[in-house]
């Protein structure tokens, strides 16, 4: 058998495949992007049926890109953006609204109805989630509730729901396969991350049928083969995480207490604690980080809506740079005399603040502002959210000590300027890898690994290799002054 394994990586904002030789070596990508949905303020939405034929275009770029035929990939590993809800017709495989992304915040009064009747706690302690319109749960209530029938199909198991690995399992494999992973499982509201289980308890409580749901599986297990129709050859499906689980496994933090941050559209640090089930004191996310051979490795995570999406807004809201990569010299360029702060509460604000109904605010502007100080302003806010959470974890995890090294990837830290930052804020040392793209990387080890063709977790670390450490260097007080000045741009950005 071959040593290629491509990895399709589901985003927010864009579906790219990549296929990996046995070395880990990238041999071929493919990318698209595709249409963001904003019907309402708060809400976003994605076409499922668009998404799909990304997937479909961008695996056969990758594939020709690599110059191999899908008879020559040994395994695909899947990766997604998690928590968007799709639901389908069973029958005809189509979808019966819009996907809810996990940005969208139209079930908030869902989620103030259900902390109003005291059911946080339970929720809490079976999912290791907060009530919040990010997790899935809510959503397919809101769907159930708001497309004409649907309830009554999904009772009679018409009707099928996923997040969006489910999705795209279910087309790829012609509709054989309504199953998911542990790890999407467990961003859903529904599933005790305790007994890894659907929970019925739960399910009562945001009115969602059994017949709906998916069957859970390990991240590397059968997901079956794709339907030769669609690539010329059955390829086996052997692997599949969320995004942020499959980027821990790429940053190679097998070991508790290592700790990995993804700058995507949001930002998500994960920082793995091992066979331990930690509960956050400090409002922060417990969830599985992966599940292998039946066993389940238990994570804390920050998660953070806007990261790589402030930037976007720079380049196409405000039209202040053409690409993405010209934000960091012009924020370097930046009257360091000002203090502009940016609070990207664009869909309300994640961890440790969870406040659904914040929107976004900038602070300190006076009449020298200009682009070059509103850019570093944004790259800013993503160092100092991550701030938050890390202090979160620090506070919640004693295991991880002081010395933690935080391991980041995504887009963004393609930017010097904005690491040096990180690390300065943090007041801790931070590696960028060799390989940025660890998200597609972890789904394709886990395809990899299962069918044999790549190595177990052990040697798979050993060949992460570091491309550089950023190492803190700003004095303290310069540092204390600017975090209490982001904490008081983000106090006065609360809702309430
Ligand atoms: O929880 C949402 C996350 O999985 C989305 O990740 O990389 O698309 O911002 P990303």
């Amino acid at each position: 058998m071959s040593g290629y394994v491509l990895a399709i990586d589901q985003g927010t904002t864009s579906s790219r495949a990549i296929v990996f030789d046995e070395n880990q070596k990238i041999r071929g990508v493919g990318q698209q992007e595709f249409t963001q949905h904003f019907p309402q303020d708060g809400w976003v939405e994605h076409d499922p049926e668009e998404i799909w034929q990304s997937v479909l275009a961008t695996v056969k770029a990758a594939l020709k890109d690599a110059g191999i035929a899908a008879s020559e990939i040994a395994a695909i590993g899947i990766t997604n953006q998690r928590e968007t809800v799709v639901i389908w017709d069973r029958a005809t495989g189509k979808p019966i609204h819009n996907a809810i992304v996990w940005q969208d915040r139209r079930t908030a009064p869902i989620c103030a109805a259900l902390r109003k009747a005291g059911r946080e706690k339970v929720f809490t302690r079976k999912t290791g989630l907060l009530l919040d319109p990010y997790f899935s749960g809510t959503k397919i209530k809101w769907l159930l509730d708001k497309v004409k029938g649907a309830r009554k199909r999904a009772k009679a198991g018409e009707l099928a729901f996923g997040t969006i690995d489910t999705f795209l399992i279910w087309r790829l494999t012609g509709g054989r396969l309504h199953a998911t992973d542990a790890t999407n499982a467990a961003r859903t509201l529904i599933y005790n991350i305790e007994t890894n289980q659907w929970d019925e308890e739960l399910m009562r409580l945001l009115d969602v049928p059994a017949a709906l749901l998916p069957v859970v599986k390990d991240c590397a297990d059968d997901f079956g083969e794709t339907d030769p129709a669609l690539f010329g050859a059955a390829i086996p499906i052997r692997g599949v995480a969320g995004d942020q689980h499959a980027a821990t496994i790429g940053q190679a933090c097998f070991a508790p207490g290592m700790l990995k941050s993804t700058y995507g559209t949001g930002c998500f640090a994960v920082l793995n604690t091992g066979t331990q089930l930690v509960r956050s004191k400090n409002r922060l996310l417990t969830t599985i980080a992966y599940r292998l051979d039946g066993k389940t490795t238990y994570a804390l995570e920050g998660s953070i809506f806007v990261a790589g999406a402030a930037v976007q807004w720079i380049r196409d809201g405000l039209k202040l740079v053409k690409h993405a990569s010209e934000t960091g010299p012009l924020a370097h360029s930046a009257d360091p005399g000002q203090n502009v702060y940016m609070v990207p509460a664009f869909v309300g604000l994640g961890a440790p603040w969870w406040d659904a109904e914040a929107r976004g605010a900038i602070y300190g502007i006076t009449r020298n502002t200009g682009p070059a100080e509103i850019a570093r302003a944004a790259l800013e806010s993503v160092c100092y959210q991550t701030r938050d959470l890390f202090e979160a974890m620090r506070r919640d995890w004693k295991g991880g000590g002081n010395d933690t090294v935080l391991r980041v990837d995504g887009g963004m830290v393609a930017s010097d300027w904005t690491m040096q930052f990180l690390a300065d804020i943090l007041d801790a040392p931070v590696d960028r890898p060799e390989i940025l793209e660890t998200t597609a990387l972890g789904a394709a080890w886990l395809a990899g690994m299962k069918v044999g063709v790549w190595p177990k977790a052990k040697e798979f670390a050993k060949r992460w290799a570091r491309d550089r450490r950023f190492t803190p260097a700003m004095d303290a007080a310069t540092r204390k002054a600017k975090l209490k000045g982001w904490d008081s741009a983000v106090k006065r950005t609360l809702s309430q």
